[in-house]
Order: C-alpha cells, then sequence, then structure tokens
C-alpha cells in the first residue's frame, strides 16, 4: 500500500505574503509570529507578514526568542505568551527552527492545560491552531512537514515531537534567501540533499514520495553551480533552492529521514556544528553502502559526477568540523552507539544496518 498525504496548502511565488493576506484573515483576529532574534526583521518577511495582516484587519504579536534547534522550554515560554495574548494562530518564519517550533507551540496553546510531557505523549491527540510556515532558508522544508525537532537540554539531544502537525499554509518566496550568508545557504542546501537522499534510500519510499525526490533533485541540480561555489545566486537560483527544499520536505513528509540524520544530532547539539553540514558530514558514508544503481542515480541526478565529487563539493561549500580528532572520534562513537540503540530508525534503511554499518557511515568522511 502506498500513500500520499500533503494537508498544506502552498503558494509559491513573488510576493507570496503579501498576495494572500485574505487567507491569513481565514484564521482569526490575532497572529503569533514566531521567529529568530535577527533574519525575519533583515531579510524582510517580518515587515511582509505585519504588513499583510494590518492590510486584513487581523491583530499580531511578536515572539523572537527561538533559538536554533529550540528548546522545549523556549516552547512553553512562548506558548504562555500565545495564551496570555489569545492569539487565534501562530505564524512561523524563518528557518527550520522557527517552523518547528510555531508547530509544537500552536499545539500547546491549544493544550492550555497540559504540561511540557505532552509534546512526547504518543497518546494524546494532535489537534493545534493553525499555524503558517513563512521559510527563509533552502533547507528544512518544514513548511511541508507535519515534523518538529526540538532540543531536550536534560538529555542534550534532539528528538522530533509525538505528534505531527502540518501546517495548513505556506508562503514561499525565494527574495527571502536574498540577505542569507552563502553559509547559510550552502548548509541548509545540503539539509535539503539530505532529506531527498535519505527519503530515496528508504525502507518505506513509495512511488509518491520518489516523484518528489526525483522532481526536486532536478531542481536543485538547476542551481549546482552556485553550491559549487562558481556562481553567484539570482532570483531563479533563490527559487529553485527554495523549493527543491519544499520538495525534499514533501518527500521526507512521507518516508522520514534516516541514518544521516540520525548520525547528525550529537554532532550538532555536542559540537555545534550547523544542521545541514553535520547531516552531509555522514551522507558521502551513507551512499556508499546503497546500491550501485541508486547511487548513480541520486548523484547524477543532483549534477555531481561521483561520490569523490559529491565530497569535494560538501567540503568545500560546509567546510571541516571545527573539533580535535579525538574529542570528533568521541562524539562519532557516541552517536553510533546512541543510534544502534533505536531499532526504528535502522528499519527505515532499505540494507541490513548493524552496528559495524553505522561505524562504517560515521567514520567514512575521516577516512576517506
Ligand atoms: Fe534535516
Amino acid at each position: 500500500m502506498s500513500t500520499f498525504y500533503m494537508p498544506t496548502k502552498v503558494f509559491d511565488e513573488e510576493n507570496a505574503v503579501k498576495n494572500h493576506a485574505g487567507d491569513l484573515k481565514a484564521f482569526g483576529k490575532k497572529a503569533l509570529i514566531v521567529s529568530g532574534r535577527h533574519s525575519a526583521m533583515a531579510n524582510g518577511s517580518y515587515e511582509d507578514i505585519c504588513q499583510a495582516l494590518d492590510e486584513a484587519g487581523v491583530d499580531h504579536v511578536l515572539f523572537n526568542e527561538i533559538e536554533e534547534n529550540p528548546s522545549v522550554e523556549t516552547i512553553m515560554k512562548a506558548r504562555d505568551f500565545g495564551i496570555s495574548e489569545q492569539v487565534d494562530f501562530v505564524i512561523g518564519v524563518g528557518g527550520g527552527s522557527p517552523m518547528d517550533a510555531s508547530k509544537a507551540i500552536a499545539l500547546m496553546i491549544e493544550k492550555k492545560d497540559k504540561g511540557a510531557e505532552y509534546l512526547y505523549d504518543p497518546d494524546g491527540d494532535s489537534k493545534t491552531l493553525p499555524v503558517v510556515a513563512v521559510p527563509t532558508t533552502c533547507g528544512t522544508g518544514s513548511e511541508v512537514t507535519g515534523v518538529a525537532v526540538l532540543t531536550i537540554k536534560e538529555k542534550q539531544t534532539k528528538k522530533s515531537m509525538n505528534h505531527k502537525v502540518f501546517p495548513d499554509l505556506a508562503l514561499i518566496d525565494g527574495k527571502y534567501l536574498k540577505t542569507a550568508s552563502r553559509q547559510v545557504i550552502n548548509n541548509t542546501a545540503f539539509d535539503a540533499l539530505a532529506h531527498m537522499y535519505e527519503s530515496y534510500l528508504n525502507a518505506t519510499a513509495s512511488g509518491y514520495s520518489r516523484m518528489c525526490v526525483d522532481a526536486g533533485l532536478k531542481m536543485w541540480k538547476k542551481s549546482i553551480d552556485v553550491i559549487r561555489g562558481s556562481k553567484e545566486p539570482d532570483d531563479a537560483d533563490r527559487r529553485n533552492m527554495m523549493c527543491a527544499s519544499m520538495m525534499a520536505g514533501m518527500a521526507i513528509a512521507h518516508t522520514a529521514t534516516t541514518l544521516p540524520h540520525g548520525l547528525s544530532y550529537s554532532v550538532t547539539t555536542k559540537l555545534q556544528v550547523p544542521h545541514g553540514k553535520a547531516v552531509c558530514y555522514f551522507m558521502a558514508g551513507y551512499l556508499a553502502e546503497a546500491k550501485a544503481e541508486d547511487r548513480d542515480y541520486l548523484l547524477t541526478t543532483a549534477g555531481f559526477e561521483s561520490l569523490e565529487d559529491f565530497s569535494k563539493v560538501y567540503r568545500e561549500a560546509c567546510g571541516s568540523i571545527d573539533a580535535g580528532e579525538e574529542e570528533l572520534k568521541a562524539v562519532l562513537e557516541g552517536a553510533v552507539e546512541e543510534l544502534a540503540g533505536n531499532p526504528k530508525k535502522l528499519a527505515l534503511t532499505p540494507f541490513d544496518t548493524d552496528k559495524e554499518t553505522l561505524s562504517r557511515i560515521a567514520f567514512y568522511e575521516a577516512t576517506h
């Protein structure tokens, strides 16, 4: 059996936010805008949202304290603020962190009498306030997935909440990438690529999820020269990269991510490595384990000549991990140990995976 479920209404167009003020109004009288500290102000998305809401006669308040890899504590702080302001819906604007956070906040505002443990309650219902997502990076695809990855500080790890919350509306406009640094573009573009690769090399992949991967990879390839560093991104590239990221999101919404994401979380939390860079540190190793025909398809469709070419482009675009050899080794060993104890994640790989396989993937970059 194969299913395709994508309940988010997507508008991908220039001035998407301003053009859809009426759609925002349909969600209620007051919005909670959720963002990080700076980027939504710098790239013009916050201003566009405020203008659209003002035009539509919708009141709004801002919570701009979402950190990278948002913590459960921050979610609860924003939830308390949203309840006190009596908001009707939540708009997440920014990269994956504010968009993921907006889903968790919308859930917890709806569940006013519940504590933070509800985020990880496997039996609770997932009813939330309406969620609108406005992406300003080109990696997470969070605008079209039900996933919210949160940081659990006491365990020093990241974990998806136990509720699937798809945004009701996603407003996509490539212009918000204009002010993004090259590092942010590269790291997030590699995150999108990882979503497509892990969705394809996945035991739960279907013709539908692979349809999203195929379209997304072809879109991603159109801007490969930007990723290779030989071209400055133009408007068409920014749109390509945003759309590729969205299609990658649609793909993982159906399959979930697999080993590179699973291994990356400790690297991000313990060594403060950006998400896309941490994930793709394990990608060449993951591809090396795949069937040759799948590997060749994934590499060439995205614009790479070979596995070596992929590694070279990744290293040049994202840089090396800033940690001592022993420190990195300890983190990688810890990541292998942790993932080896996660049979659910291991079952998602299309090939047999034991601890030895995980070690080969984890140490591939260090040994090639
Ligand atoms: Fe990711």
